[in-house]
């Protein structure tokens, strides 16, 4: 089945950068990027600079994306932007329901999937992110805690809507800690939630690309991408590295060879 699935390799830059570091960061990855079949890249800046790397990366073959998305339609929403807008300044793709975002900024599973309904609305392939924190797993609920994020959008969108959408297996405990989800680890979760998937559909679960996001870098990259079930990475801190980033890249393209 795996071989069906091309990878996707995305960099979340998070909310780090200024205008020249992010310049940097772009012509860097895309001079530096040897595109492969098989192995999709993307990266998403923080807001204020996705039109600028949307031009940098023009004809690069790099997609880019946002890192969250108002679940509303243009108006009166202070501070916040739209997937129109994501469209209008050449975003592809936006992340959904990061784990940053459900603490942080108390996102609710439902507001994740209005989010993920607007972004695929307007054209935008939402990566949805899941995981459990520590104690979750530790209490053995990793499963529930994922099958409950998934519901909330199958319930909202349909399998269906999950022929143009990407999942994102992130681990709280795994992320900017520096502890990776072993390969077997991450194996069965990635297992689990295509097995929730195709009870739905099973050829649409098939096509289905999950990342695994947390501590990701060039070094553990290989085996994570080597799992049947995971097709790619989410990657923080090693995407602010245009030679860490690119590592993961040429990992993914190893074993794709
Ligand atoms: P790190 O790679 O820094 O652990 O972050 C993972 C992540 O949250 C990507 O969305």
């Amino acid at each position: 089945m795996s071989g069906m699935r091309s990878f996707l390799i995305a960099g979340n830059w998070k909310m780090n950068g200024d205008s020249g570091h992010i310049r940097e960061l772009a012509t860097g990855i895309s001079s530096g990027h040897e595109p492969v079949e098989g192995v999709d890249v993307l990266v998403c800046p923080p807001f204020p600079y996705i039109a600028s790397v949307a031009g940098l990366l023009a004809g690069s073959g790099i997609a880019v994306g946002a890192q969250t998305v108002s679940e509303n339609g243009n108006g009166a929403f202070t501070g916040d932007v739209s997937a129109t807008m994501l469209k209008d300044i050449g975003a592809a793709f936006v992340i959904v329901g990061h784990s940053e975002r459900r603490t942080l900024n108390g996102e609710t599973d439902t507001q994740v999937a209005a989010k993920f309904v607007a972004a695929q609305a307007e054209g935008i392939v939402p990566v949805l992110c899941v995981g459990e924190t520590l104690e979750e797993r530790e209490a053995g609920a990793t499963e529930a805690v994922i099958g409950r994020q998934l519901a909330a959008v199958l319930d909202a969108a349909g399998i269906g809507a999950f022929k143009k959408a990407v999942i994102a297996y992130e681990p709280v405990w795994a992320i900017g800690t520096g502890k990776t989800a072993t390969p077997e680890q991450a194996q069965d979760v990635h297992r689990h939630i295509r097995g929730l998937l195709a009870a739905e559909d099973e050829q649409v679960a098939g096509g289905v690309q999950i990342l695994y996001g947390g501590s990701m870098k060039g070094e553990n990259a290989a085996g994570l991408l080597g799992m049947s079930d995971i097709d790619g990475g989410l990657i923080g801190g090693a995407s602010l590295k245009v030679d860490d980033f690119l590592a993961i890249v040429r990992a993914g393209a190893a074993v794709r060879k």
